[in-house]
């Protein structure tokens, strides 16, 4: 996720900006940039990879006097990580730097084209600062001019400008990404979070959505759309590591609450209203396919399961899915009509990686799904889409899981428009369900409270079984890695119908069976299933839309109008228990014993 950070006063502008921005690296990025205007001149630095390659760059710069200055840490989502697509964007006479996503960018793109305008990156994020100046031409004031930009961006932005028409001001706007202000004695500083600022700023302003104005020396205005507005500063946190988890507990925690969001991020540009688009494949890309064959690792398995599914179903592509380390050493028959999927988080692990090398010698076409632009697996892939989830830094997956089983749906469905196997009534249907995903993900305070309570009723036993039916089933795997991963109690996954031949005798009242009951599929035949696990005295907590006399517990799901808004719903459900059932058992859930992020050995 990109970092912003700004500072106006008379210290040292770059250091603080590199400093803030260092405090910022937890957040991922590919490429950082600044910009400082001191007098009337405008300072300007970009460059791709680490912050050390910016320090290299700027080493002989040094700021001198009153100052105002803006930096950005960016992780690519809209164009790849190059210097031209790093902020801070460039005017004529202006710099911006964004956090979040101009829905309507290609519409003022194409507005601003028009009436001359030449774009130098492929990102969103130019628009802000060429419509500023566009603005600036017919509205002299430099701050009715900012005014008159942010009111035509639609989406979600944390944004600051500056400009040599105004060279002693910083431009602010937040509507949807996080943005602080903090302020020391004589300083003023900006940032995404408060990691960048503390030890510089006293208090500090947690800019609301809608909130917008400029800041000069010693003086901040604040605006919404009911005009001028008075703040209320207060103390700012001394932890910085709690501050990089924007206030929750954990890294998981957080991962899991963002996932509403990032998903938003995941679908933009390519869910339109009536069809899925990738700009990352060309037209031609699935020319001669015939079948598809995915490998992958743990979590990006399971997603990967989900996928056969749904390219069955919706695209009627056959699909097979293979671990990556059994398919490296099984002598495998790759036909060239083939095409060959990686999915990973990371793009790093190994076996998945070995995987991909085996199937580019036999001659196959391949495509990865992957989080990490510029990773391993993406630069040996013909063609890669990214999730756009962010970085994530629970070693317990979540929110990557979420993205890649959104793009993989998306790729479904995307595939069924192209060969004309899934009508365009049908096509509306998911793309529908796609848009409604992000509120099916938000974390209800009153079920995240009730998990934590029912949470102390499953620390002990001999086990969970995870049961769930079709694509539940896949979600039914993932349910009970997370909970071993974390609570390092034994948990499996299993299909719902295969219990009566064998696992369930097992089934006794210390056997906990989690159970996904989606209305929207095969909700008869899972209900059977749980009532012959009840039958045999099995404790049952029920995750369904539908009450279900013999739950133990039960845990009412909202979205029951498709099977993937049931299929996200319960994915949070499942995640927060395993999360809380770890706590309760004081494990350390970010970083659970014997596990890696990233297993770059086979
Ligand atoms: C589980 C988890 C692991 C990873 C697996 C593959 O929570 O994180 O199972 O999913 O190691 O990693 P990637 O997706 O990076 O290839």
């Amino acid at each position: 996720m990109c970092g912003i950070v700004g500072y106006l006063g008379l210290n040292e502008k770059k250091e603080i900006l590199l400093d803030g921005l260092q405090e910022l690296e937890y957040r991922g990025y590919d490429s950082a940039g600044i910009a400082v205007i001191e007098g009337k001149k405008l300072h300007n630095f970009k460059a791709i990879g680490k912050l050390e390659n910016l320090r290299e760059k700027t080493k002989t710069y040094h700021s001198e006097g009153f100052g105002i200055s803006i930096g950005h840490t960016r992780w690519a989502t809209h164009g790849k990580p190059t210097e031209l697509n790093a902020h801070p964007h460039l005017g004529a006479y202006s710099y911006v730097v964004h956090n979040g996503i101009i829905e309507n960018y290609q519409e003022l793109k194409h507005e601003l084209q028009a009436d001359g305008v030449t774009f130098l990156s492929q990102t969103d994020t130019e628009t802000i600062v060429h419509l500023f100046e566009k603005n600036h031409k017919t509205t002299p004031d430099a701050f009715l001019a900012f005014e008159k930009t942010i009111q035509r961006l639609e989406g979600a932005y944390a944004t600051l400008l500056i400009t040599e028409a105004a060279p002693d001001t910083i431009f602010f706007a937040k509507q949807g990404s996080p943005m602080l202000i903090g302020f020391s004695k004589e300083d003023v500083y900006f940032a995404s979070s408060d990691t960048p600022i503390i030890g510089k700023a006293d208090e500090v302003y947690y800019l609301e959505d809608g909130e917008y104005g400029y800041a000069k020396a010693g003086e901040v205005k604040l605006f919404n759309a009911g005009g001028e507005k008075s703040f209320t500063k207060q103390a700012l946190t001394s932890d910085k590591i709690s501050a990089q988890k924007d206030g929750y507990r954990f890294f998981m925690e957080k991962e899991i609450y963002e996932q509403s969001r990032v998903m938003s991020e995941t679908m933009i540009g390519r869910v339109r209203d009536e069809s899925i688009y990738f700009e990352e494949l060309g037209e031609d890309f699935f020319d001669g396919i015939t079948s598809i064959k995915i490998c992958a690792c743990g979590t990006s398995y399971h997603s990967a399961l989900c996928a056969a599914y749904l390219f069955e179903r919706l695209a009627k592509v056959r699909c097979d899915v293979e671990i990556a380390s059994e398919f490296r050493y099984k002598e495998p028959l790759l036909l060239k009509d083939t095409l060959f999927v990686t999915i990973s988080q990371s793009g790093e692990t190994a076996d998945t990686l070995e995987a991909l090398k085996m199937a580019k010698r036999a001659g196959l076409k391949s495509l990865s799904i992957c989080n990490v632009d510029n990773s391993s697996i993406v630069r040996q892939s013909d063609a890669a889409i990214l999730t756009r989830a962010g970085i994530e830094k629970g070693v317990a997956s979540t929110k990557a899981f979420a993205t890649q089983t959104m793009v993989l749906w998306m790729l479904a469905v995307y595939l069924g428009q192209t060969r004309k196997t899934l009508s365009s009534v049908l096509a509306k249907t998911e793309i529908d369900a796609m848009l409604h995903t992000p509120k099916a993900l938000i974390v209800g305070d009153e079920l995240h409270a009730k998990l934590h309570r029912l949470s102390k009723r499953y620390l002990h036993g001999h086990g969970f079984f995870f049961i769930g039916r079709d694509i539940f089933y896949p979600l039914a795997l993932e349910g009970a890695l997370k909970l071993k991963e974390i609570s390092y109690l034994h948990a499996e996954g299993y299909p719902a119908g295969e219990m009566k031949h064998g696992p369930i005798a097992l089934a006794d009242s210390e056997l906990f069976t989690v159970a996904l009951m989606p209305r929207t599929m095969h909700y008869d035949k899972i209900k059977s299933n749980v009532e012959e696990l009840s039958a045999r005295d099995a404790t049952i907590l029920a995750i369904s839309p539908e009450p279900f006399a013999l739950a133990d517990d039960f845990i009412q799901t909202q979205y029951a109008t498709h099977p993937m808004l049931e299929f996200f719903e319960m994915m949070v459900v499942t995640q927060l228990f395993a999360l809380e059932i770890s706590v309760r058992l004081g494990n350390d859930v970010d970083m659970p014993r014997n596990l890696a992020k990233s297993v770059t050995v086979e």
